[in-house]
């Protein structure tokens, strides 16, 4: 069993930058004593160290990483070790500008800043390959080496001439011949059509994006090529270290947390052993309330354990706050255990910072840290890192546990990027990732489990799976949704469904067949209505709700009408329709409505079908109870996100395992208070 594996506490720890302290021992020797002092046990160390692990072209200087890697295996700890090419030593940009990236205007960027190298550069590939080696020769036997952190955050494109040969060449291999890629790419419009290999290049800044299969290629291409940057950097190291797990850490994007989209993780997920990623939301914003927000987290961790079902690990989060939101502002007393813990009730074996100490100078001096200018362990945030070390332990046997859901959601990467380039219907209104952060809403006002997985993962293992604007839809996907629902699945699809094929182009001869035949209807337009137009749909029952931003108008053809437009010149016509297909069922829903009426759908789904949650007997939307399971063990966290006192519910008594008290059925927490609960 290999050392994580055997690891039986969470991770608690963080971003570690030493070197920029080098010249000062005594703060170093402080960290060892604040680390144990902080109940933290792992730190994340050399992602940006390059200039001083060699500080000129092949000198080398490990000293320094050696007295480090010692001084925390000495109080018992672990290492995750990184490679250092997020930033790479000034004499390497300047000897070999080759390094450096070149925007989409074909500009060659200057040194400066970080993670901004050429994912193609021979130059940089030997020089990473070198240091990389010397890394994992030197520590491989080290009995503080945890994991491996390879880069950090990666992310970006470049466009100078080897990344277009290489562009080139990833074109060739895809299509063989020029015939084939002016299909795909729809070459005779506005004049595209390509008569030469060389003549293939990245998508222009200058041109209004005009040619899509292009643009998806391209951005196919950019995963593919940063997943090969990422196997050349580990070809060594997983040779050289083979039971040592490798991870790099992934994003979200914008401050609604919507998955990253510049890579499709959902591919480089298959590369990693572990996933792991950089968590910062803006806790106490102006613009929600503390459920709306921890609703997108919960999406967020729920989306990257789905991606290889299994525990996670937050790499990074703040204790306090960031230095690089509009506004930065701390976590309000007791927001730490609560939102560190709803990582962990999301499947994270870890609560990993950035960053362990604030660093002096530079652009992160204010970034929030577990040790402060200060250098003191007297302060609020410090005592709230201390106490979530303190519970983590208390709940260590929750650590592996997985989670179980009978809902999924399904998140495709390239549809998002074709939904962004279709030129038509709203232009900012098409909100893809945003939809699925409001189903999931319902679910997750509600306590119901989710996953958000992706159109390859096995559908069979639920009862539920929501695929709303599947836009882009392969056949072979059609097939294996049909397949899904004759042997028992429901499945709900929304408006902005099928109506492009994987090189982005549209379906001929109306809506795809396969769909027609599952949903039992037919889609004849999309209505776009302006962001202040609403439509009325009315159910059987009567219950009448708004509906806003697209309007389906369907054709029936086996399907039974749930739901009829009121208004509009196809008022009258279905909106909201199910069709019995095989042993299971299919929902249409053609319109958009705000995420509050998103009821009138839902709840007969979950009754029907029992997906509510089954401890839970009187919930509370601002409550969020999440489970993980373990050996038949069930681990409840319920957690209050919200600024009252709030109570729920459950079905039977527990013990809450951080108190080590008996709970009763009926539960109260106080503002931002969280209990982690297990079945007596
Ligand atoms: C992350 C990055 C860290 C640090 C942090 C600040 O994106 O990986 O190095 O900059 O942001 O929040």
């Amino acid at each position: 069993m290999n050392k994580y594996m055997s690891e039986k506490r969470f991770l608690h720890g963080g971003d570690y930058n030493p070197d920029q302290w080098l010249n000062y021992p005594e703060i170093l020797e402080k960290d060892i004593e604040l680390m144990q002092k902080a109940n933290t046990n792992t730190f994340s160390i050399g992602m940006f160290s390059w200039a001083t692990l060699e500080p000129e072209e092949g000198q080398f200087n490990f000293e320094w990483l050696d007295k480090i890697m010692d001084d925390i295996a000495g109080i018992g700890g672990n290492v995750i070790l990184s490679t250092p090419s997020g930033a790479r030593p000034a004499w390497m940009s300047h000897k070999y500008p080759e390094v450096l990236r070149t925007n989409e205007r074909r500009e060659k960027m200057l040194h400066g800043g970080r993670h901004n190298h050429c994912f193609s550069s021979p130059v940089y590939r030997e020089k990473i390959a070198i240091i990389n080696k010397l890394l994992a020769e030197r520590y491989k036997n080290h009995p503080a080496l945890l994991m491996w952190h390879i880069s950090n955050e990666y992310s970006g494109e470049c466009h100078c001439d080897y990344c277009q040969a290489n562009f080139r060449q990833w074109v060739k291999d895809k299509y063989k011949t020029l015939d084939e890629v002016n299909y795909a790419w729809w070459g005779p419009f506005w004049s595209h059509t390509i008569t030469d290999w060389d003549q293939i290049e990245s998508p222009s800044p200058i041109g209004e994006n005009a040619v899509h299969g292009l643009n998806l290629d391209w951005k196919r291409f950019v995963t593919d090529q940063t997943i090969d940057f990422y196997e050349h950097e580990i070809k060594d190291i997983r040779q050289i270290t083979p039971d040592i797990p490798i991870t790099t850490n992934f994003m979200a994007d914008t401050d609604d947390l919507i998955p990253f989209q510049s890579l499709d993780y959902a591919k480089f997920s298959q590369h990693v052993d572990i996933i792991s990623w950089d968590c910062y939301p803006a806790w106490h914003n102006d613009w929600g309330t503390t459920a709306d927000l921890a609703s997108k987290v919960g999406f967020i961790n729920d989306q990257y354990r789905s991606l290889k079902q299994k525990p996670f690990l937050i790499m990074e989060s703040t204790p306090s706050g960031v230095n690089w939101h509009k506004v930065n502002k701390t976590k309000r007393p007791g927001m730490h255990l609560l939102s560190s813990l709803q990582f962990i009730a999301h499947g994270s074996d870890s609560n990993l910072y950035f960053q362990w100490r604030k660093s002096r100078g530079s652009s992160e001096k204010f970034h929030g840290a577990v040790v402060d200018h200060d250098n003191s362990e007297n302060n609020r945030v410090f005592r709230e890192v201390s106490l979530v070390g303190e519970v983590l332990e208390k709940i260590q046997e929750v650590k592996t546990s997985d989670k179980h859901a009978k809902v999924a959601m399904i998140y495709d990467w390239e549809n998002k990027w074709a939904l962004d380039d279709a030129q038509g219907f709203g232009l900012e209104t098409k909100r893809y990732p945003h939809t699925l952060q409001d189903h999931y809403r319902y679910f997750w006002d509600r306590d119901i489990e989710v996953d958000v997985v992706t159109k390859e993962h096995d559908l069979s293992k639920y009862k539920l799976v929501i695929i709303p604007m599947l836009y882009m839809i392969d056949e072979s996907t059609m097939i294996k949704l049909q397949e899904y629902v004759h042997s028992g699945g429901i499945l709900v699809s929304t408006y902005l469904t099928g109506l492009v094929n994987e090189s982005d182009l549209t379906y001929l001869g109306g809506w795809p067949e396969p769909l027609q035949e599952l949903f039992g209807i037919s889609v004849l337009e999309t209505d776009t209505y302006y962001p202040s137009q609403y439509n009325q749909i009315t159910f059987l029952d009567g219950t009448t709700v708004e509906t806003k931003d697209y309007q389906s108008v369907i054709d029936l053809l086996s399907a039974k009408t749930l739901a009829s437009y009121e208004k509009d010149f196809y008022a009258g016509t279905p909106a909201v329709t199910v069709n019995t297909f095989g042993k299971g069922q299919a929902y249409f829903i053609g319109a958009r409505t705000e995420v509050s009426s998103l009821n009138t759908i839902y709840d007969a789904i979950i009754e029907e079908f029992d997906l509510s949650n089954p401890f839970v007997v009187n919930g509370n939307p601002v409550v969020s109870v999440q489970s993980r399971t373990k050996n038949n063990q069930d681990y409840y966290f319920v957690m209050n996100f919200s600024e009252h006192p709030q109570s729920i519910t459950v079905k039977e008594e527990t013990v809450d395992i951080i108190s080590g008290e008996t709970q009763g059925k009926n539960i109260s927490l106080p503002v931002y208070g969280v209990k982690v609960l297990k079945r007596r």
